[in-house]
């Protein structure tokens, strides 16, 4: 094995008060050539950021000449990026592997490789370097500007290149994307996470929060308004906390604002964490017509006892507080949440107290999850004797008031006019585009092939849990 950096769980979470470096990407002319002829197949798991790492992925990999598959069985390399937040990924993930090994078997110079934020537990990269030696490239979420290298090494030598870095990492300018839409795009204004919420394996898999300086966000912004972009959607793991770690005096709330005032057609931003959201976040969100009003707040539990074994930093109380404020202010925001139920102790009075939120906030929709221990976080080590049975109740519970009050939500649409993003072509409906109202509906609409990529008012006709149908009111 020539190329090998595993990864190291005590490194990953180290902090230092050292400033992230910035770096510029190119790809060295001598890699130029060494996809050419051969065909790609890539499979992404996970957030919006791995979406994202993986048009960045498809990006380098088309300056090196391959070209995209969607057919995994033509591929002659296959990637896996991969997520590490709960554990039934890793299991999708070994599966899709074998499936690797048996095309391997017929088809040997496939290259096969794994990425993302799985590969940056060491019990994973244990497990490759123990079951999975035959795969051929293994890189971490601090190394995807080395793939270059890392292919041209793994074929040189034909064995493993493993490189996944637990340092806290810089920041990549420059890296080039494919972008799955040509409407709406990511724009990652920072990398990493500080808050160590005690369930999370994010500020270890993705490391320090690193805030990307505005000027560079901004002008990315400008660029894709200049190229017909429509929709951009601000990412980070905790954007609320952007400009945190910058020597600067300028935080999410300023960034929020030079993004509207680029002109681009609609702004959003995910994830919002309730402990940094600050008054003036809710004052530009209210100003700017184009700061679409959909707040995603992650909950994951209404119990204060809870909340405080999670790290979460804030109570009911002052959760509830944010919420009503963003009512306030923004009445026509749609707000939804994250929650975990089954957290080591939870208590049935404990789950009742996440209830009584949601029954409150009547969220729009939610995402909802039992506790998954992840190796290396403090709550994996804490006493859980809730029964799966018990904790699959309670999930079944919650899913029911969730999808009842995500309805209700709905149903205020029927007759209203709204806006929507159509951006593509319904995967329900025949004959009919989709796309997303300002608060995060999806919309099937009867509109013609020649409307893709418009923002139209549509009149809403017939109203489900999850998808609503329009037609456009000229
Ligand atoms: N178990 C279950 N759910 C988790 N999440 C994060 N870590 C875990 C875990 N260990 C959920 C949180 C978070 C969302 C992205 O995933 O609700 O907001
Ligand atoms: Fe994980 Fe908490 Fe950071 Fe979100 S804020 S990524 S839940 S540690």
């Amino acid at each position: 094995m020539i190329n090998m950096q595993t990864p190291n769980l005590m490194e990953a979470k180290k902090r230092t008060k050292i400033m992230p470096k910035t770096f510029s990407y190119v790809l060295d002319d001598k890699y130029k050539d060494l996809g050419q002829g051969k065909k790609y197949f890539i499979k992404t798991y996970g957030c919006q950021m791995n979406e994202h790492d993986s048009e960045n992925i498809k990006a380098i990999l088309e300056e090196m000449s391959f070209v995209e598959t969607d057919k995994m069985e033509d591929a002659d390399l296959i990637l896996l990026n991969t997520c590490a937040i709960r554990e039934n990924a890793h299991n999708k993930v070994f599966g899709m592997v074998g499936r690797i090994k048996h095309l391997k078997e017929s088809k040997p110079n496939i290259i096969a490789g794994l990425c993302g934020c799985m590969v940056q537990e060491e019990s994973i990269t244990d497990e490759i370097l123990d079951k999975y030696k035959w795969l051929d490239i293994v890189f971490g979420t601090h190394n995807i500007s080395d793939l270059p290298k890392l292919l041209s090494s793994s074929i040189t030598n034909k064995s493993l290149s493993l490189e996944v870095y637990s340092i806290e990492g810089d920041i990549i300018e420059n890296i080039p994307a494919k972008r799955d839409s040509k409407y709406k795009a990511w724009v990652n204004i920072m990398y990493g996470c500080d808050k160590f919420c005690t369930y999370c394996i994010v500020p270890y898999t993705r490391g320090k929060q690193r805030s990307r300086k505005p000027e560079d966000i901004i002008n990315e912004v400008k660029k894709l308004k200049h190229d017909g972009y429509k929709e951009v959607t601000l990412l980070g793991q905790n954007v609320n906390a952007y400009g945190k770690d910058l020597d600067i005096n300028y935080e999410m709330s300023d960034l929020l604002k030079d993004v509207a005032e680029t002109g681009i057609e609609r702004v959003r931003f995910i994830t919002s964490h309730p402990w940094d959201f600050t008054d003036e976040m809710i004052e530009v969100i209210a100003e700017y017509d184009n700061v679409m009003p959909y707040i995603h707040l992650p909950l994951q539990s209404g119990s204060d006892r809870i909340l405080k074994l999670m790290g979460r930093r804030y109570t009911k109380d002052s959760y509830l507080n944010l919420y009503n404020k963003i009512k306030k202010m923004v009445p026509s925001a749609a707000i939804t949440t994250d929650i975990i139920v089954g957290f080591p102790g939870e208590t049935e009075e404990d789950f009742n107290e996440t209830l009584d939120v949601v029954h409150k906030c009547k969220y729009d929709s939610a995402f909802t999850f039992i506790f998954s221990p992840r190796i290396g976080t403090p709550a994996a080590k804490m006493k859980d004797d809730i029964s799966l049975k018990e904790k699959e109740d309670r999930l079944h519970r919650l899913n029911e008031i969730i999808n009842e009050y995500a309805k209700e939500a709905n149903d205020k649409y029927l007759n209203q006019e709204v806006f929507v993003l159509l951006e593509k072509i319904s995967e329900k409906k025949e004959n009919m585009l989709a796309g997303y109202t300002d608060t995060m509906k999806l919309v099937n609409v009867k509109a013609p092939f020649s409307k893709l990529g418009q923002i139209v008012k549509v009149k809403i006709t017939s109203v489900k849990t999850w998808s609503m149908d329009g037609e456009i009111v000229e």
